[in-house]
């Protein structure tokens, strides 16, 4: 099975930083938060990613592949632990660009004919996940025992009109509606779909046709779940372990004051900021 990550957004809401540099590169510690996607497919059992960048992300391909410069001089120095550190992950990556910012759907358009005929597992770069079982493998699971699109899902998440909304069947497996972004009040449930999903191979002849009908504005994936859904071939599988949301500053945040929090080399210096900032004990 195939990953893709759709990565060629403009990161709007992380200007001025994101004028030149990809907000899938922005670190959470010292990696790059792509790079928790890369590990979860890799993880998973992926070992073939597609990559949809665009022509200001050159920097993403440079990441994932070989630094020779700093090979050869960690090679010389006899630094096995910084060569371990630039090693490329172990995967075939392969890169499609997305010449028109024309949404998550036109997105997945342009990798339709390198996953022909297989389902795959499709990553919003903005949704991490830490926690025992990768998501994507989840996602897998209830695919090889269904048949079916899957979508990744987290319950209560605060403001509900911020997501697609899932109505889910009483099996606690199968969807029955989605509501994009519904109104509040409007919502069929607290059932909340992330950006991770599984889609079958059919699910993209509805892309397909979705976008042919389509006139103006963006292209999202929901005319191909509506029609998915119809034809009950939907599942959802609420996530165990943890989903950080880092599209905004502040989840972005969150997910870096998580990763110090673990980690013994910087959650002391964490405590004493808390300490002495904010007055905690
Ligand atoms: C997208 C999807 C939405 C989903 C969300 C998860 O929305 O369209 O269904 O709930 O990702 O993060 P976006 O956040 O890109 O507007």
């Amino acid at each position: 099975m195939k990953g893709i990550i759709v990565a060629a957004g403009y990161g709007t809401r992380f200007l001025p930083v994101t004028k030149t540099v990809p907000k899938e590169l922005l670190p959470v510690g010292t990696r790059p938060s792509i790079s928790y996607i890369v590990d979860e497919f890799i993880a998973s059992g992926i070992e073939d990613i597609v990559i949809i960048s665009s022509r200001r992300k050159k920097a993403l391909e440079d990441w994932l592949d070989r630094e020779m410069e700093l090979e050869e001089l960690f090679r010389r120095e006899g630094r096995q632990d910084k060569l371990a550190l630039i090693a490329p992950p172990k995967a075939r990556f392969s890169f499609v660009r997305q010449t028109e910012m024309r949404g998550t759907g036109h997105a997945l358009l342009q990798v339709a004919p390198l996953v022909a005929g297989e389902a795959c597992v499709v990553a919003y770069p903005d949704d991490l996940h830490v926690g025992p079982r990768p998501l994507a493998r989840q996602l897998m699971d209830v695919y090889e025992a269904t048949g079916k699109c899957v979508l990744a899902t987290i319950l209560e998440p605060g403001d509900v009109s911020r997501y697609g909304v899932v109505d889910p069947g009483a099996d606690g497996v199968s969807v029955r509606g989605f509501i994009e972004k519904p109104a509040l009040g409007k919502e069929p449930s607290h059932e909340v779909s992330i950006g991770r999903y599984l889609y079958t191979p059919e699910f993209f002849g509805y892309l397909a046709e979705g976008w042919a009908r389509h006139e103006k504005g963006e292209y999202f994936h929901t005319y191909a779940l509506d029609r998915m859904i119809a034809a009950g071939k939907v599942a959802f599988r609420r996530t165990e372990g943890e989903r950080l949301d880092t599209g905004e500053p502040g989840g972005y945040l969150d997910a870096i004051l998580r990763n110090a929090a673990a980690d013994p080399s910087l959650r002391p210096i964490l405590e004493a900021f808390a300490r002495r900032e904010l007055g905690l004990k």
